[in-house]
């Protein structure tokens, strides 16, 4: 291999920069040009890249965000666009693609190479660790660490004033970072897409809990389960508390990546081009148990990422 590009692609996630660091220093010691194309799936097809040396990286990886940028391409579900990115690609003389996205992004990614012959190489990077055969993706763990500090501070003022805030989290199919940020916050409860809510029995609990002697109660949710009025809706009379209500909103995304981020990041950039080197394809680098590991992107897209749903008790039962 000659010639590789690189985009990150779909929603941001904290550490993509730290990647895309990775991969073009990677290449480049192994003699592989590195063409960065900027708006993901856009500057492709608008051929807006820029070529990438060692130098071109420096001072990234601990910046937030994407310096190549990103955007949600909705026209790549069409085949003909697909087509069209592809032979912008051939004729640029890039060989491969490594992307860097949540499941949509690697969707495009491996049709548009089992339709056109260009081979690419995935690397999940969502806030939401929504994305199957990896344990984590780029950027869940700093988006975490803003959740758990944010909560945090809610929990100050919360005690303060003897009132109850539910705390609206991203996670737009998945619960993990709600569940997560609950259990690492002490929070009484979590409500996410994956086990429905039972607002009486809830309520009943927070209420005893109340009574017991509880100074605050802090409700997580994920956007996707509920909105956080919903919630406040179903909850602010039964629970003997004052409410208020706080939406996290993009804050998660952005920030300095986490130590942790930075690592995986280094790692499965390095991996990605190891994984081209040798031959492969379609592949997705994934972190399996602390090693990196290949899964094909195949696989990734038809197997659901399970949430362990036996931290929702513990998180119960810890606060
Ligand atoms: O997929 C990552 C994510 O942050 C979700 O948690 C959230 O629902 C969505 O992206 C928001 O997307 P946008 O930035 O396009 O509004």
């Amino acid at each position: 291999i000659k010639r590789i590009g690189i985009i990150t692609s779909g929603g941001d996630a904290p550490g993509m920069n730290a990647v895309i660091r990775s991969v073009t220093r990677t290449a480049v010691s192994e003699g592989i040009e590195v063409f960065a194309f900027f708006r993901g799936y856009a500057g492709i097809l608008d051929k807006e890249y820029k070529k990438f040396n060692f130098s071109d990286v420096g001072g990234i990886m601990e910046k937030g965000g994407t310096i190549l940028r990103t955007a949600r391409v909705p026209e790549f579900k069409l085949p003909e666009i697909r087509k069209k990115a592809a032979d912008n690609l051939k004729e640029l003389g890039v060989e491969a693609l490594i992307v860097i996205g949540g499941e949509g992004s690697l969707t495009g990614a491996k049709l548009m190479s089992e339709e056109n012959d260009i081979k690419v190489i995935g690397i999940p990077g969502s806030i939401d660790n929504d994305i199957s055969g990896t344990d984590m993706c780029i950027g869940v763990d700093t988006c975490l660490n803003t959740s758990v500090d944010s909560i945090q501070k809610l929990k100050d003022t919360a005690s303060s004033h003897e009132r109850a805030f539910i705390v609206e989290v991203m996670g737009r199919g998945s619960g993990y970072i709600a569940l997560m940020s609950a259990l690492a916050t002490g929070a009484e409860a979590a409500i996410i897409p994956e086990n429905p809510v039972d607002y009486k029995a809830l309520g009943e609990r927070l209420w005893e809990e109340r009574k017991r002697g509880k100074i605050n109660s802090i409700v997580v949710v994920a956007e996707g389960a509920a909105s956080a009025y919903t919630v406040a809706r179903h909850l602010e009379n039964r629970i003997g508390f004052e409410t208020r209500i706080t939406i996290l909103g993009h804050i998660q995304r952005g920030g300095s990546p986490s130590a942790f981020d930075r690592i995986l990041a280094s790692r499965m950039g390095y991996e990605a081009i190891q994984a081209l080197l040798e031959g492969e394809s379609n592949v997705m680098i994934a972190l399996n148990r602390s090693s990196m590991e290949r899964v094909a992107i195949d696989k990734v897209l038809t197997e659901k990422k399970d949430l362990d749903l036996d931290l929702i008790k513990l998180t119960n039962t810890l606060s």
